[in-house]
C-alpha cells in the first residue's frame, strides 16, 4: 500500500498571500481533482466525507497540544513548565470522561436561559450608534459582546467584565504565532484567572448559584467529579475557545450579508429565520476555517498509508462548499432547506464545539436585532480582514453604514 507521502497530489499553499476569492477558487479548484492536497506541513483533507471521517476517527488526534512544541519553546519556559492539558488536546479515556462530566453544563437549554440577556447586551451596544448611520462593527458590537456572555455564564459579576477582557486578549495571544515574545503575559492572564476563579469556585462551593461553574462542580457521573484544577482548565477554555470565535462569526456574517442586502431585509421581516442565517452563514463564511490532526500511529485510510506523526488538515472552507453536500453551494440563502449534513464550522467527532448551542445562541439572537436596527446596511469604505493564516479569523475592521434608527 502506498503512503501518503508517495501520492501525486494537488499542492495547496494557503499561507500564500492572495485574495479570500483566489485562496476559496484554488480550494475548490484542489477538491475537484482529488480527495487530498499536500500543504508545506502535510496533508489538507478537502471533502466533506473525508473531513468528517478523519475528525471521527480516533487514531488521528489532536495538534493543539503541539503549538508549544511547533514554536520551539525551551525545556524550562513557563508555559512548557506549568504546561496544562486543555480539552482541545486531549485523547481517549481522559477526554471522554471531562465531556462526559461537563456536557449537562453545556445543554441547548443551559443557553435557552441566557438568550434575554444576550439580546439585552447586543441592544446596548446598538444603542451607543444607531442613531449616527455608521459603525465600526468589530470595534463597537463584536469584540465587546461575548465577554459580558461568558462572565454571566461562568457567574462573574458586572465591575469584572473588564478583567475578563484583558484577560481574554491575553490568553488569545496563544494563537498569535509569537510565543517567545507573548508567553510571559499569557502566562501572567492564566494565573490571575486562576486566582480568581479558584476564590469563585469556593464561594460556589458555599454558595450554589444558578450559573456554569455550580453546574461543573456539581457534575457528577458514577461518582466521580471534576477536580478543582480540571475546573480552572474548562473555565479557561471557555473563555479561550468561546470568545473570539463568536466575535469573528458574528463580524463574518455581517459582512456577508452585506453583501447580500436581500437577504439582510428578509431577516429583519421574518427574525425566525435566524436559525438558518446563522448555519448558512457559518457555511459560506466560517471563522474557524479549518483544524489539525497528527496520526498517532501508522493509519490506513482510503488505501493510503498515514505515517505516524503525519499532519492532516481537514479543511472546513473546502467541505462547506462540496457540492456532494450542498446543491448550489456558491449560493448563500437564508430561506434554502437545511441539508442532509450540518456544516463543518464547529468541527464533529470527539472535539465538537463543546460551546456550540451557546454560539448558536449567541448568533441568533445578536443577526436578527442587527437586521432590524441596522436598516439598508452598507460596506463604508474597506473591510480588513485578518491573515487567513490564523485560526480563528474574520474582519479585522468592518466600516458599515446604514439609515439611522433610534
Ligand atoms: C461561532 C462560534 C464558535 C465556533 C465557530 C467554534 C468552533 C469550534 C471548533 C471547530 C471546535 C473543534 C476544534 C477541533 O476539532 O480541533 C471547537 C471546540 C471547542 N469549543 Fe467552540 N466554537 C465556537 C464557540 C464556542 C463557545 C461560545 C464556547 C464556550 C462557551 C466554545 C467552547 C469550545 C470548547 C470547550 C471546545 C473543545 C471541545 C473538545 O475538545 O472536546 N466554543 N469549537
Amino acid at each position: 500500500m502506498l503512503s501518503v507521502h508517495e501520492l501525486d497530489l494537488p499542492d495547496l499553499n494557503l499561507l500564500e498571500p492572495g485574495s479570500l476569492a483566489t485562496k476559496q477558487t484554488a480550494v475548490d479548484d484542489a477538491r475537484s481533482k482529488h480527495w487530498l492536497a499536500r500543504n508545506p506541513f502535510g496533508y489538507v483533507a478537502l471533502r466533506y466525507e473525508d473531513c468528517v471521517a478523519i475528525l471521527r476517527d480516533r487514531r488521528f488526534h489532536s495538534a493543539a497540544g503541539l503549538i508549544t512544541q511547533m514554536a520551539g519553546l525551551p525545556e524550562d519556559h513557563p508555559m512548557n513548565r506549568d504546561k496544562r492539558e486543555s480539552i482541545l488536546s486531549m485523547e481517549g479515556p481522559g477526554h471522554d470522561r471531562l465531556r462526559r462530566l461537563a456536557a449537562p453544563a453545556f445543554t441547548p437549554m443551559a443557553a435557552e436561559k441566557l438568550r434575554p440577556f444576550m439580546r439585552s447586551v447586543v441592544n446596548e451596544l446598538v444603542d451607543g450608534f444607531a442613531a449616527d448611520g455608521r459603525c465600526e462593527l468589530v470595534r463597537e458590537v463584536c469584540e465587546p459582546y461575548p465577554i459580558p456572555i461568558i462572565c454571566e455564564l461562568l457567574g462573574a459579576p458586572k465591575e469584572d467584565w473588564r478583567l475578563f477582557s484583558l484577560w481574554a486578549t491575553d490568553l488569545l495571544a496563544i494563537f498569535n504565532g509569537n510565543l517567545i515574545e507573548d508567553g510571559p503575559r499569557i502566562m501572567a492572564a492564566r494565573y490571575a484567572l486562576d486566582d480568581y476563579i479558584g476564590a469563585l469556585i469556593e464561594r460556589r462551593r458555599s454558595t450554589p448559584a444558578d450559573d456554569l461553574l455550580t453546574a461543573l462542580i456539581a457534575a457528577e457521573s458514577q461518582g466521580d467529579r471534576l477536580s478543582s484544577d480540571e475546573l480552572l482548565m474548562m473555565s479557561e477554555a471557555v473563555l479561550v475557545a468561546g470568545t473570539d470565535t463568536t466575535r469573528n462569526q458574528l463580524a463574518c456574517a455581517v459582512a456577508l450579508f452585506a453583501e447580500h442586502p436581500d437577504q439582510w431585509r428578509l431577516l429583519a421581516d421574518e427574525p425566525s429565520l435566524a436559525q438558518r442565517a446563522v448555519e448558512e452563514s457559518m457555511r459560506v463564511l466560517g471563522a474557524v476555517r479549518g483544524t489539525a490532526r497528527f496520526a498517532s500511529t501508522d493509519i490506513e485510510y482510503h488505501d493510503v498509508v498515514f505515517p505516524k506523526g503525519t499532519l492532516v488538515f481537514p479543511s472546513f472552507i473546502s467541505a462547506n462548499f462540496d457540492d456532494r453536500v450542498w446543491t448550489d453551494p456558491q449560493n448563500f440563502d437564508i430561506t434554502k432547506p437545511s441539508a442532509s449534513q450540518p456544516h463543518l464550522t464547529f468541527g464533529s467527532g470527539i472535539h465538537y464545539c463543546l460551546g456550540a448551542n451557546l454560539a448558536r445562541a449567541e448568533l441568533q439572537e445578536a443577526l436578527p436585532i442587527l437586521a432590524r436596527r441596522l436598516p439598508d446596511l452598507a460596506v463604508d469604505g474597506q473591510i480588513t480582514w485578518k491573515p487567513t493564516t490564523v485560526g480563528i479569523w474574520g474582519p479585522e475592521h468592518l466600516p458599515l453604514r446604514f439609515t439611522p434608527t433610534g
